[in-house]
């Protein structure tokens, strides 16, 4: 089974750039998803993969061989590829019953006798629960029907890769949930490698072995779910992932500060004048890492100049990310969208809703704002000035609105991203003075 290969992979539109300088190693029987907001490039960068869209320049490898190659003028037309498709936009053949849409990949497969066709086709129907479907015609089913005969077309002939956009989204939520536990299994089952486009950072985080994280054509992070749960790179992918959204609280650097040692202490001003530390959990000095950001923010910088100087560059006309992080405040829907800063002494702390606890000896005071129980857990929503921050509170719990309560922000995972740059400086403990 191969190993799926892109080196800087571009793929753009005049100077629209759906796919910007794109480097990613699959892994042998991994399961990426390709996971941002819509239009970010997540289908784009997987029909290139595909061969059904030509990138503008780059290298793909499938396996030993490199199916393209800007430079060298290689490319593989997507039948020679040896991949499976299952894309959003699937076409079932209506004059054909279920059981010929499935069957039809396997009839031009010489090793695959009549009545291997049909164990297969049994085979296939049954994990998507379409078994009883096969002797209807697409127009006799639902779209969610349909879809799965899609997905089972698509397994028949058990590709050593397969690709899928957004194949679930027809599906209504309790189906999309069975069919994500049974894709899981299939990954395994297969030992094929999957790529899997969606935009709900759900789907994504619960399938995948890894995530790519897009946002305007630009790679993001790539790393395992829960890295990029707890270890967001930047407060794009911070946001992005979870679900309710982290919190974000801005805060400020008490002087004088700057340098942290091993286990040493940022002094950090926050929630309305509190005055709190923020322990990294591995050393890290400020003063140090701004030194890095730098360094790499001029050899990103040379990288770039060195691409414009090329006589085939053009210039890229969307180049600000649109990204903007926000505050949530008290009567304004969705938050308060921040600007970055210039100065080093401007934080962004990141705070997932379950380090949020509500106990009677809790540091911070606030009023209860909003109260979901579900039953399993509670989502609430603290008013802390005219701010609001989420939490989950496990096990049923009951506020009353407008109830004031104290709380604590615990925990080893809290986060701390730098305002000048939107990045993460470190994970570590909170804690008052
Ligand atoms: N043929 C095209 N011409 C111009 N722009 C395109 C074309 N196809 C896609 N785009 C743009 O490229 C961006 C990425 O598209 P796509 O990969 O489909 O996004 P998504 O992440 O939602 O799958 C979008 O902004 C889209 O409008
Ligand atoms: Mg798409």
């Amino acid at each position: 089974m191969p190993q799926i290969t892109l080196s800087n992979i571009t793929k753009r539109w005049k100077g629209f750039y759906g796919v910007d300088d794109l480097t990613l190693v699959i892994d042998d029987n991994a399961f990426v998803t390709l996971l941002g907001p819509s239009g970010c490039g997540k289908t784009t960068t997987l029909r290139m993969i595909a061969g059904l869209e030509t990138p503008t320049s780059g290298r793909i490898s499938i396996g030993d061989e490199v199916v393209f190659d800007s430079e060298a003028g290689i490319d593989v037309p997507p039948n020679r590829r040896h991949v499976g498709f299952l894309f959003q936009n699937y076409a079932l053949w209506p004059n054909m019953t279920v059981y010929q849409n499935i069957a039809f990949g396997l009839e031009n497969d010489k090793s695959y006798t009549k009545k291997m066709i049909q164990e297969r086709v049994d085979e296939v129907a049954d994990i998507v629960k379409i078994g009883s479907f096969l002797k209807r015609y697409p127009a006799e089913l639902s779209g969610g029907q349909q879809q799965r005969v899609a997905i089972a077309r698509t397994l028949a002939p058990k590709p050593g890769v397969l690709f899928m956009d957004e194949p679930l989204s027809n599906l209504d939520a309790k189906l999309r949930l069975e069919m994500r536990s049974e894709l899981q299994r299939l990954h395994i089952e297969t030992g094929a490698t999957f790529v899997y486009v969606t935009h709900d950072q759900m789907e994504a985080m619960t399938l995948a072995t890894k995530i790519c994280l897009l946002d305007n054509g630009v790679l993001q992070q790539y790393d395992a779910p829960l890295d990029v749960y707890h270890r967001p790179v930047n407060l794009f992918a911070a946001d992005f992932v979870g679900n309710p959204a982290i919190n974000f609280i801005n805060a400020q650097g008490v002087a004088p500060q700057g340098v942290s040692q091993q286990g040493a202490e940022i002094k950090l001003e926050l929630l309305e004048g509190k005055q709190v530390v923020f322990t990294p959990s591995s050393g890290v000095a400020l003063p140090d890492w701004y030194a890095t950001q730098q360094l790499a923010d001029e050899q990103a910088a040379a990288q770039l100049a060195e691409r414009k100087a090329s006589p085939k560059y053009v210039e890229k006309e969307n180049k600000e990310s649109n990204f903007k992080y926000r505050i949530a405040k008290s009567g304004e829907l969705g938050g308060t969208p921040q600007d970055l800063s210039d100065s080093s002494q401007d934080f962004v702390v990141g705070v997932r809703p379950e380090f949020v606890e509500i106990r009677e000896s809790g540091a911070f005071e606030a009023e209860i704002y909003s109260s979901m129980p579900t039953g399993m857990e509670t989502t609430v929503k603290l008013k802390v000035g005219d701010l609001l921050l989420t939490g989950v509170i496990f096990g049923p719990a009951i506020y009353i609105i407008g109830q004031r309560v104290r709380f604590d922000i615990d925990g080893d995972g809290i986060m701390l991203f730098s305002r000048k740059n939107g990045r993460l400086i470190a994970t570590g403990a909170l804690r008052i003075v």
